[in-house]
C-alpha cells in the first residue's frame, strides 16, 4: 500500500512526513534555497528561532504560489526564551519575523533541565494552542522524565519530539515510548549529520545502486517506512529534487532489517538533551 504523504498528530491535524529542514542556511539564502524548495514540492519547512533564518524562510513562504494553508511551517523557541510570560513574547517575535499570523507546529527546543523552566513553557503553549496563534505544539530533544512533568503539570501530551535520529542512532527506546503516548517522531540529522558519512555506507550504497535510487532517497524511504517524519537538509539545488523523489519505491523487509542493523551506540552526533544548554 503507497505511503500516504501526511500523518495524523495527536490534536487532530495532520502533518507531512517530509519536511525541508534549514539549519545552518544562512538568512540571506534562504528566499532561494526555500523558494526552490517550496517549487519542487515541500510542503513542510523545519526552521528554530535559533537558525536565525525565519525572516528569509519567511520571505519564500510569503512570495510562494501555494497558498499559505497547504503549507506546514514549524519554529522552535530560543533556549534563552524559556519562561511563561516570555514564551508569549517568543512567539510573536517568531511570527513578526516570519511574516505569518500562525505557525502549524511550535516546538521547545531543548529541556534545559537545569534552568528548569521547561514546564512553564509548555504551559504556554498550551494557552497559545487554544488561543489559535500556533495549531500543534510540541517539544524537540526531550526525554521521558521530562515528558513526565509536561503531561503531569498540564495533562497535555505534546504532539510531537523532534530528536536526532538516523541509521547510525535509532533512538529505539525514546520511539517505544512515544508510539505508547501517541507522539510523532522527527528525525532531525535524517542522512547522518555533517558530512554524511552514512550515505558512503556500503550496506546503503548497495540497496542503492540495486533499487537505481541514490543513499540519500533510500536513507530517507528507511524513515519513511517507519512511520518517521523526516527532515533532511540541503543547499543545494539537485539534492533539493533528489531528496523529494521518495515516494515511488519501497524498501523490502530485508533491506530494512539490513539498515536497522547499522544502529550504534555511540552514532550520536550532537549534544545528549542532557548535556545541550548553549546552542540555540
Ligand atoms: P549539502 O547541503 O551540501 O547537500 P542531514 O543533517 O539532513 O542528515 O544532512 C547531512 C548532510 O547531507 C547535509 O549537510 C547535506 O549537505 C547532505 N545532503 C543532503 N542531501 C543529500 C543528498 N541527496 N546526497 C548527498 N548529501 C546530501
Amino acid at each position: 500500500m503507497p505511503l500516504s504523504q501526511t500523518i495524523a498528530l495527536n490534536d487532530g491535524h495532520h502533518i507531512p512526513r517530509l519536511g525541508f529542514g534549514v539549519w545552518r542556511l544562512p538568512d540571506e539564502d534562504a528566499p532561494g534555497v526555500v523558494g526552490a524548495a517550496i517549487r519542487a514540492g515541500y510542503r513542510h519547512i523545519d526552521t528554530a528561532q535559533g537558525y536565525d533564518n525565519e525572516e528569509g524562510v519567511g520571505r519564500a513562504v510569503r512570495e510562494a504560489e501555494v497558498p499559505r494553508g497547504e503549507l506546514f511551517i514549524t519554529s522552535k523557541e530560543r533556549t534563552r526564551d524559556q519562561g511563561y510570560d516570555s514564551t508569549f513574547r517568543s512567539l510573536e517575535g517568531s511570527l513578526k519575523r516570519l511574516g505569518l499570523d500562525y505557525l502549524d507546529l511550535f516546538l521547545i527546543h531543548w529541556p534545559v533541565p537545569e534552568h528548569d523552566r521547561y514546564a512553564e513553557t509548555w504551559r504556554a503553549l498550551v494557552e497559545l494552542r487554544a488561543q489559535g496563534r500556533v495549531r500543534s505544539i510540541g517539544v524537540s530533544n526531550f526525554l521521558p522524565s521530562h515528558f513526565d512533568r509536561l503531561i503531569g503539570e498540564t495533562g497535555v501530551v505534546p504532539a510531537v519530539n523532534q530528536v536526532e535520529l538516523h541509521p547510525r542512532y535509532q533512538q529505539r527506546d525514546i520511539r517505544d515510548w512515544h508510539a505508547a503516548h501517541s507522539i510523532v517522531t522527527e528525525s532531525y540529522s535524517p542522512l547522518g549529520g555533517e558530512g554524511a558519512a552514512l550515505l558512503r555506507e556500503p550496506v546503503v550504497t548497495d540497496i542503492a545502486t540495486r533499487l537505481s535510487k541514490t543513499p540519500a532517497q533510500v536513507v530517507i524511504r528507511w524513515h519513511l517506512q517507519q512511520d518517521l517524519v523526516v527532515l533532511p537538509k540541503t543547499a543545494n539545488p539537485t539534492r533539493v529534487t533528489e531528496n523529494l523523489d521518495v515516494w515511488s519505491f519501497t524498501l523490502s523487509t530485508e533491506d530494512i532489517a539490513r539498515i536497522d542493523a547499522l544502529d550504534r551506540p555511540d552514532g550520536k552526533t550532537l549534544p545528549r538533551p542532557e548535556e545541550m544548554n548553549t546552542l540555540f
